[in-house]
């Protein structure tokens, strides 16, 4: 739980950013031995936006976008910034990280930057340390993205994982709020366990793939996945973290205005929605637009969410992720 300070913090703007290029489902038809009937029912997707590589998109470029989109609605400069995270795990090069250009190329510097890897995790994990480091009275003003392109790792000839990912990246700036100690962050939760970490992974070298991996088509440097292990792992864990936000909060279902859940699955989210009661207008989804984007989708959900009206101040909004490591987040924030 949240330590009290006598200052608490608001997201002060939000931000998002897709690429115009359309994966549809027919078009994997085309690519991969599928259907738009099977993808739409054991996922939800229906098509996702992919990056156009030789147009020079990717990860920065639709990462600028979305933090400068998030300071225009904060009505703040760049400059105002002094720490820039970005949770990714597909920034363009390992070093420098995509933060440290990001924040030159907004006219941030000389904030703090850094990316931080928490794969799926990756929006939910940074905005949790960022909340907590201006709890901590050290920082003032830190922006948050969660992005990831994934597109360029992943093998469009193998049609497990081609069908789920798309691109995406949103924003959020946060800012100390002196006049009102008790918005903020009031739970958080980031939780890892490595033991399963096989299920899910992009080998780079033959001797990163475990000795017991089952056979795949996946080329190397693709992301490699088990899905049905992945699946069994994600249902039993969103519904434990959406419980334990509301358990260790006190909140019920009915405090709470949204729940902004990491897109996965459609069935994934549908299954904690029926487990833990929760009704459909408080679940945000957008799967079946954007597929699963990683790090970026619950910052897209939180933008779209902002911007459509569904999140006022005051509220409660429950925030959950799960990703490849294995990794696990929450978020509950009074608004
Ligand atoms: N199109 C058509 N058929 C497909 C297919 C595709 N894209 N992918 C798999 N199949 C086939 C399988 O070969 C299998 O055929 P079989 O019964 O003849 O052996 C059948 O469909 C069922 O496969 P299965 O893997 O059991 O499907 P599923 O219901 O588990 O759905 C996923 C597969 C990947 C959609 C699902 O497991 C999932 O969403 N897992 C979690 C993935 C995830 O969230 N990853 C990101 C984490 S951040």
């Amino acid at each position: 739980m949240t330590v009290p300070t006598p200052f608490g913090v608001r997201i002060a703007g939000t931000g998002s950013s897709v690429p115009d290029g359309v994966l549809t489902n027919a078009d994997l038809e085309s690519m991969v031995d599928t259907s738009d009937e099977w993808i739409v029912k054991r996922t939800g997707i229906r098509e996702r936006r992919i990056c156009d590589r030789a147009a020079g998109e990717g990860a920065f470029g639709l990462e600028c976008d979305a933090i400068r989109k998030a300071l225009d609605a904060a009505e703040m400069d760049p400059g105002e910034l002094d720490l820039l995270i970005v949770g990714s795990l597909t920034s363009e090069m390992r070093c420098p990280s995509n933060a440290c250009r990001i924040s030159e190329a907004i006219g941030a510097a000389p904030a703090g930057a850094f990316d931080l890897n928490a794969a799926c995790c990756g929006y939910v994990y940074s905005l949790n340390i960022a909340e907590s480091l201006i709890r901590s009275g050290r920082h003032r003003a830190i922006g948050v993205i969660g992005c990831d392109v994934l597109s360029p790792y992943i093998d469009y000839e193998e049609r497990t994982v081609s069908i789920l990912f798309g691109d995406a990246a949103g924003a959020a700036v946060l800012v100390r709020d002196d006049e009102h100690p008790e918005r903020g962050c009031i739970y958080q939760k980031i939780e890892a366990n490595g033991s399963g970490w096989e299920s899910l992974y992009m080998p780079r070298r033959e001797e990163d793939i475990p000795p017991n991996a089952p056979p795949t088509e996946v080329r190397l440097g693709n992301l490699r996945m088990n899905g049905r292990e992945v699946y069994k792992f994600a249902v039993k864990k969103f519904q434990e973290v959406i419980e334990d936000a509301l358990e260790s909060t006190g909140l019920g279902v009915d405090d709470i205005s949204q729940f902004i859940c990491h897109q996965s699955n459609i069935r994934i989210i549908q299954s904690a929605k029926e487990k833990i009661g929760l009704p459909d207008e408080k679940v945000y989804i957008n799967i079946d637009k954007y597929g699963n984007s990683s790090a970026g989708s619950v910052a897209l959900c939180l933008d779209q969410v902002t911007r459509a009206g569904k999140i006022n101040p005051g509220d409660h909004v429950v925030i959950v992720a799960f990703g490849a490591g294995m990794t696990w987040a929450s978020s509950v924030w009074k608004m």
